[in-house]
């Protein structure tokens, strides 16, 4: 008997606090417009967390993840593991994941962090499927989050304007029967050697965390935006028709594509390569921005309620970031 992995209920949580192009040029004095952020990016919009009042990336997932389970009807007493994908935990240890754990009360759960930037969310849920289908899972929560605004330069106009905070999570579950919801095929990859495009350099091993660091401004992003725009748009276009060939499909056969949100430019040529309409593909950059491991679910999660989807239907994710990691999954509705 085959058994499959397949997506139950999904939740997301974006921060209250929004925060509109226009505060980086008035409140924070930077030399660029909401003309310039919206049709370079298309971002008008975006989340941050309050810190103030205690949110940080294992808040934000705890309530995701309540709310996914809320929606199947479940607690955390219910789940095996919490595996949560972020570059931004509260702590490099204890993990984000035994936060959650805590926090939800799950006290038969085990759970760990991935480390995949951008590509975190998805290489976490192809885990989760995997333990699922052989049997070692039952019911694990898969959570994407990240608070972005805890490790950009706001003095870096190109990099901070692009992010935003959120969480979004998936209840993946066995079963032996074909279901909705069902994760049916990945494909990931990994290029080290464009690490240096986009990195945070201190803070870790290497460069531990001195004055001189933080004088340094080493412990936020850096990026070389252009080099990544391009990759981006190679990299996650070929997955995204690897993914396809080899399950035998057309783009035509794609009811929602669900790529990663950088940038909207990057969407646009993932779109027109596969010949998909606009219609057709899901988009949130414009209001939460880049939220990095949580932009899938929490996207993913807004489609369903808007409903863009019907049971049965094809969907495709795609998604490139640091490491260079990029991927793609399949999944039907
Ligand atoms: N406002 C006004 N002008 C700006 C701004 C701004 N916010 N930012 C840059 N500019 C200027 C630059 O200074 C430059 O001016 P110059 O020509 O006089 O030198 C000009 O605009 C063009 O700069 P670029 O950096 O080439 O701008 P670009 O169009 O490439 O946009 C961006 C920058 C948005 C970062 C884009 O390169 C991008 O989206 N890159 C990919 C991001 C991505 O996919 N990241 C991966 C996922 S993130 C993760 O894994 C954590």
């Amino acid at each position: 008997m085959t058994r499959r992995a397949v997506v139950t209920a999904t939740g997301r949580y974006l921060p209250e606090r929004e925060v509109p192009n226009s505060w980086f040029s008035d409140e924070l004095g930077l030399e660029t417009s909401d003309a310039w952020i919206q049709s370079r990016t298309g971002v008008q919009t975006r989340r941050f967390v309050d810190r103030e009042a205690g949110e940080a990336t294992a808040s934000m997932a705890t309530e995701a993840a309540r709310r996914c389970l809320a929606s199947a009807g479940l607690t955390g007493a219910d789940v095996d593991g919490i595996l949560v994908a972020t570059v931004t935990p509260d702590h490099f240890f204890p993990s984000t994941a035994c936060l959650v754990q805590d926090a939800l009360g799950a006290k038969g759960a085990y759970g760990w962090d991935t480390s995949a930037a951008c590509s975190g969310f998805l290489f976490t849920l192809a885990q989760a499927a995997a333990m699922v289908r052989s049997g070692m899972a039952r019911r694990l929560l898969v959570i994407g989050a990240d608070t972005m605004s805890s490790i950009i330069d706001f003095e870096d106009r190109a990099t901070c304007v692009i992010f935003g905070d959120g969480a979004g999570c998936f209840l993946v579950e066995g079963s032996d029967e074909p279901a909705d919801g069902e994760l049916l095929d990945f494909v990931m990859h990994t290029d080290g050697a464009g690490g240096d495009s986009l990195k945070m350099v201190a803070g870790g091993s290497r460069h531990p965390t001195t004055a001189q660091t933080v004088a340094a401004n080493l412990h936020v992003v850096h990026q070389d935006g252009r080099t990544v725009f391009k990759h981006a748009v190679g990299r996650m276009g070929d997955v995204v028709t690897e993914l396809l060939e080899r399950n035998g499909l057309s783009s035509d056969d794609v009811k929602l594509a669900i790529p990663h949100q950088a940038n909207l430019r990057i969407i646009q040529s993932i779109a027109k390569r596969q010949g998909w309409s606009m219609d057709r593909i899901a988009v949130t950059i414009d209001r939460w921005a880049n939220t990095t491991a949580a932009t899938l679910p929490t996207t993913l999660d807004w489609a369903v309620e808007e409903g863009r989807l019907e049971r049965g239907d094809l969907v495709v994710f795609a998604t490139f970031g640091a490491g260079f990691t990029w991927g793609a999954a399949l999944m039907r509705w």
